[in-house]
């Protein structure tokens, strides 16, 4: 006889055998959000009071923040009901290399707390993140007047940041990405005079709101926001539900043409989270977010292409993959463009959605920036490889469960990063068999 395999260990495997039953349906709270919990536990590490945190994310990223701070000489208690309690500031250099894991919001928000310090940081992470490019904090912190160096001329980690001494300025980054605002506003903490960041397309606002539950001074106009330095009070954060991990039950519920069906509670509903909703909406998905409780509500319904552009990417940026794989089951063409930033994310998700999608018999073309797939396919089991990318790990993971037959998942530990339990709440929603993959 097999042995029982428990939930938490489906976490862990290296891959997941996953046979199908049928689309998501039921209710659920998906994890904390990433984006809120690593900088809800950096603005606690810089704070000169504790900060009580609930809700935050379980997941390895935020795991790897919680670690990194430490090294400052930040304490970290967890208390009941998943409590955690983060005490700094941070006043000195770290006594060890911070290692952030996979974690790319880490490591660039950390670039920008390091920039402010007085002393030497150095930062890395595992083989994923090594290779994603870091020039993107690097340059703007150095022209601020921190000294920042690694591979390739500062291009990739492990990257070494002699902090201090910093001057505000006002930069217009080259990419629409919240990370690389974030590191300059943090930094900016510090700095002489006011640094303003001036975006191409807005992105996600939680530093700016989260600097102002902290009691920092700081200004949105438009596409502007400016901090003025300061020191930060602790405060107490509540972390809701992390809307990008709830569009993969959205689609998990939308893949079948009947019978899906599932309510998400506790979703934050701020700006620049939940745009996938209006292009499931535009893709004739019935699907509802209210704004005031954070409920995501979504039904079965037959779905139409969409074309998405340079303008549709920043709000849905990490919600590409799963998207795309809605498209292969929708009617007609679906064109992605102007998408070129999904290269430099966990894996360049460009390549690794067409991949995937591919391998579940789904008609796509790769293009420079973007894909065109053919929708209408029927989806068939397939062997596939995550990249060490969790989204395309739990995009694969919702469509097995949809298909008739047994699919693999390989790299399925990478969702640990994010989500936890992720294999649990598959086989509650879905009805799919789940197991370690040989
Ligand atoms: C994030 C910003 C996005 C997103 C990432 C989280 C953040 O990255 O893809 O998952 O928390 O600021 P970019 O800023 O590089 O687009």
């Amino acid at each position: 006889m097999t042995p029982a395999v428990s939930d938490s260990d489906l976490d862990a495997v290296s891959s997941l055998q996953v046979t199908g039953a049928g689309p998501a349906r039921g209710s659920l709270r998906v994890p904390g959000d990433k984006s809120i919990s690593h900088r809800a536990v950096l603005m606690a590490a810089m704070a000169h009071s504790p900060t009580v945190i609930t809700g935050l994310s379980r997941g390895q990223d935020v795991t790897h923040t919680l670690g990194a701070v430490q090294q400052f000489g930040v304490t970290v208690a967890y208390a009941d009901e998943g409590r955690v309690r983060v005490e700094g500031p941070i006043r000195h250099e770290p006594v060890d290399v911070l290692d952030h894991g996979n974690a790319g919001t880490g490591i660039r928000l950390m670039s920008g707390v390091c920039a402010g310090i007085d002393g030497v940081s150095v930062l890395t992470g595992d083989q994923f993140l090594r290779r994603r490019p870091m020039d993107r904090v690097a340059e703007p912190l150095r022209r601020m007047g921190a000294a920042v160096d690694g591979r390739e001329h500062g291009r990739l980690a492990p990257l070494v940041i002699r902090g201090g001494g910093l001057t505000g300025i006002t930069y217009s980054p080259r990419q629409a990405s919240a990370q690389v605002k974030s590191a300059l506003l943090l930094a900016g903490l510090s700095a002489t005079g006011p640094t303003t960041v001036e975006e191409v397309h807005p992105t996600r606002r939680h530093t700016e709101e989260m600097l102002a539950q902290f009691g920092g001074r700081v200004r949105v106009d438009g596409n502007r926001v400016t901090v003025e330095p300061g020191e930060l009070t602790g405060t107490d954060i509540a972390v809701p539900g992390d809307p990008s991990q709830a569009a993969f039950w959205a689609v998990g519920a939308l893949l079948a043409p009947e019978q899906g069906e599932v309510v998400v509670e506790n979703l934050y509903p701020g700006f620049g989270r939940s745009d996938f909703v209006g292009v499931l909406r535009r893709m004739g998905a019935a699907i509802d977010f209210d704004l005031t409780t954070g409920t995501l509500v979504v039904r079965s319904s037959r779905l139409r292409a969409v074309d998405l552009t340079a303008e549709d990417i920043p709000g849905i940026v990490d919600e590409v993959p799963v998207l795309a794989m809605a498209a292969a089951v929708a009617e007609g063409t679906t064109v992605i463009s102007g998408a070129g930033e999904l290269r430099a994310k966990e894996s360049d998700r460009i390549a690794s959605t067409t991949r995937l999608l591919r391998a579940f018999g789904v008609q796509v073309t790769e293009t420079e920036d973007g894909m065109v797939i053919e929708g209408g396919a029927r989806l068939r089991p397939a062997r596939v490889d995550s990249h060490g990318d969790h989204r395309i790990a739990m995009t694969a993971a919702v469509a097995a469960a949809c298909v008739d037959g047994t699919t693999v998942i390989d790299g399925w530990d990478s969702v640990a990063t994010s989500y936890p339990g992720f294999a649990a709440d598959l086989v509650r929603l879905t009805g799919a068999s789940a197991q370690p993959g040989a």
